[in-house]
């Protein structure tokens, strides 16, 4: 996209229409842009608040094919895509950011740590597993994770002693020796085409013990400024090793010994970056849409202390969702409230969050903590 393209008339494709779809669209929206979204689910979320809506899976060619051919930019809320003909789209001059071969490495997270390692990246110690006795390398306990299709902790297992490897992936995997972990970290990042990097700032991310899904998020991390500093560079160095082109969440490890480890990288906007839209000067949402589009990008400054907390389907109730006690939390002041519109909620689906601003980042969490114990989300059904 050259200088001079008019943007007034600019059409953006996105893959997947989730809750990130939904709020990439609706800023998109805001900066006047036409929206389609392809999704094999009818009223899914970003579908409702799109232009046009393709009904289609991530695996189908032709679909994928349609939403490229429309869209004078594409791009994706997630990376579980097949990228066979996108690369074919993107190699004839189509616009896909990031990349479908950035995708597709990330895909695999044993090729996705492999490079991040060779080019200097601190990750954690890991080994492909081509053999059962490969799971003994690193002793117990130890981390199996499949090399593809994980999310949300499924495909993501811990071997506590020899006698778990009856219950070993069985899919293509790779080992990882169990780190100490002090805190889970974040930090998202955004390059634009022209190759400019701005990163937002480091997050904590906690999570939900049953489920290991993130489910509040503390921006900023109660880090020292050193670790920051670390933190910010790591993150950075390792969206340089990708060369991609867009939003990218970078899921850090900090180790009881204050080593900092790269986890992951999800090349599209992060669950951990929904407090963006509140608490920065730039969410998240429109950033991505800047970087794809060949625009500047705008600036990530912390306005306010703020604390995200995911609000994830009642263990317990299935079916049409039902919202208890959104009266009496909504009265906490300032308190942004989210709801995706997914029709049907089941235990621990991701179905909404809230942000909770506050000067001081204690009583943010205490404000969020209290919401999260009011809002319970339910279905029609219990189970
Ligand atoms: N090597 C490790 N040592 C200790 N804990 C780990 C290790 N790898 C993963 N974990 C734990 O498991 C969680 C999920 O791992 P990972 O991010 O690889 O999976 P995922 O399915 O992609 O999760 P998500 O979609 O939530 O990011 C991590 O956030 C961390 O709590
Ligand atoms: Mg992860």
């Amino acid at each position: 996209m050259d200088k001079d393209f008019n943007y007034s008339n600019l059409k953006l494709g996105i893959i997947g229409g989730g809750q990130l779809g939904k709020i990439m669209s609706q800023k998109a929206k805001k900066m006047g842009f036409h929206v389609t979204i392809l999704d094999p689910t009818f009223n899914s979320p970003a579908a409702q608040v799109s232009d046009k809506h393709i009904i289609g899976g991530f695996h189908d060619a032709q679909k994928l094919e349609q939403l490229v051919q429309d869209s004078d930019v594409t791009t994706f809320e997630l990376e579980h895509v097949d990228t066979t003909i996108l690369k074919e789209l993107y190699d004839n001059g189509h616009r896909i950011h990031p990349s479908p071969y950035v995708i597709e490495l990330i895909q695999n997270k044993y090729e996705q740590k492999k490079l991040l390692d060779e080019r200097g990246i601190p990750v954690p110690k890991y080994k492909s597993v081509e053999s059962q006795e490969d799971l003994k390398s690193f002793g117990f306990p130890v981390i199996q994770k499949s090399k593809r299709e994980g999310y949300d902790g499924k495909g993501v297992l811990m071997l506590k002693t020899e006698a778990d490897l009856e219950k070993a992936i069985q899919s293509e995997s790779f080992i990882e020796e169990l780190v100490d972990i002090d805190k889970e970290l974040a930090v998202i990042v955004a390059r634009n085409i022209e190759g400019e990097i701005k990163c937002y700032p480091v997050v904590e991310m906690l999570f939900d013990d049953r489920t290991n899904i993130c489910d509040s998020v503390m921006a900023p991390a109660r880090i020292s400024t050193e670790i920051e500093k670390r933190a910010l560079e790591i993150s950075t160095n390792a969206i340089k090793v990708l060369d991609g082109v867009g939003i990218f969440g970078v899921e850090l490890f900090l180790t009881k010994s204050g080593d900092i480890l790269v986890n992951e990288i999800a090349p599209r906007p992060h669950n951990s970056g929904h407090y963006t839209v509140e608490a920065c000067a730039t969410s998240q949402f429109e950033q991505i849409i800047r970087a794809v589009t060949n625009l500047p990008l705008g600036s990530t400054k912390l306005i306010s202390p703020a604390v995200m907390i995911n609000l994830l389907g009642e263990e317990g109730y299935e079916g049409e969702p039902f919202i208890e006690g959104i009266h009496e939390a909504l009265e906490i002041p300032e308190l942004s409230f989210h709801f995706y519109g997914k029709s049907f909620t089941k235990p621990f689906r991701k179905m909404g969050h809230i942000t909770v601003l506050d000067d001081d980042i204690d009583r943010a969490l205490e404000k969020a903590n209290k919401a999260k114990k009011i809002l319970k989300i339910k279905g029609s059904k219990q189970i």
